[in-house]
């Protein structure tokens, strides 16, 4: 065994002594952290279906669209991050899980905008669960944190649906969709 790996024992013995002892916050319950833990895996499994869209949309040729998605997907990432960081802060144990396999193609713009609206949809119902989960806990750090996302969710799905309005008024025709797809593009 290499020194390296000795001192890397060393450190996590030590580490896991002092972090166990000196951690004196009010910890987080096994209900809220299951479910947070749930929570990350469907922000990551957001993340690459969007991930999935910019694709596709790149195959479709329309490079706007595709950053669009990409902004998006590094949005999903953020509010995984979020709830991985509120786990550490209040001494709960982050478990990642495998990220199932997002749909990969899709016949059009406007129904892959509509998958879009519709998965935002569905995440709107599994935050509010989550807020309803926080308030039987009477755990009310998760129920602010929970808040920035219920507010996250109504921006979501208004940003999903102006897209697909857009997108329905500009239909398939070549001079308004590559309007639409550079006025897209510019999403930082
Ligand atoms: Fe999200
Ligand atoms: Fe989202």
């Amino acid at each position: 065994m290499s020194g390296c790996a000795f001192c890397l024992d060393a450190w996590a013995d030590e580490t896991a002594n002092t972090t166990k002892q000196e951690r004196e916050v009010i910890m987080i319950s096994q209900n809220i952290q299951e479910a947070f833990n749930k929570q990350i895996n469907a922000e990551l499994y957001s993340s690459y279906l969007y991930l999935s869209m910019a694709a596709c949309f790149e195959s479709l040729n329309l490079p706007g669209f595709a950053n669009w998605m990409k902004v998006q997907a590094r949005e999903e990432n953020e509010h995984a991050m979020k709830l991985f960081e509120h786990i550490v802060q209040r001494g709960g144990e982050v478990e990642l899980e495998s990220i199932d396999k997002p749909k990969v193609k899709w016949e059009s713009a406007v129904e892959a905008i509509e998958d879009a609206l519709n998965h935002e949809k569905k995440v709107t119902g599994m935050i509010n669960d989550l807020v309803d989960l926080a308030a039987k806990e009477n755990d009310h750090a998760a129920g602010v944190l929970l808040q920035w996302f219920v507010s996250e969710q109504v921006e979501e799905e208004a940003n999903a649906d102006d897209l697909l309005q857009k997108l329905k008024m500009v239909g398939t025709s070549g001079a308004p969709l590559l309007m639409l797809d550079q006025q897209v593009g510019k999403r930082e």
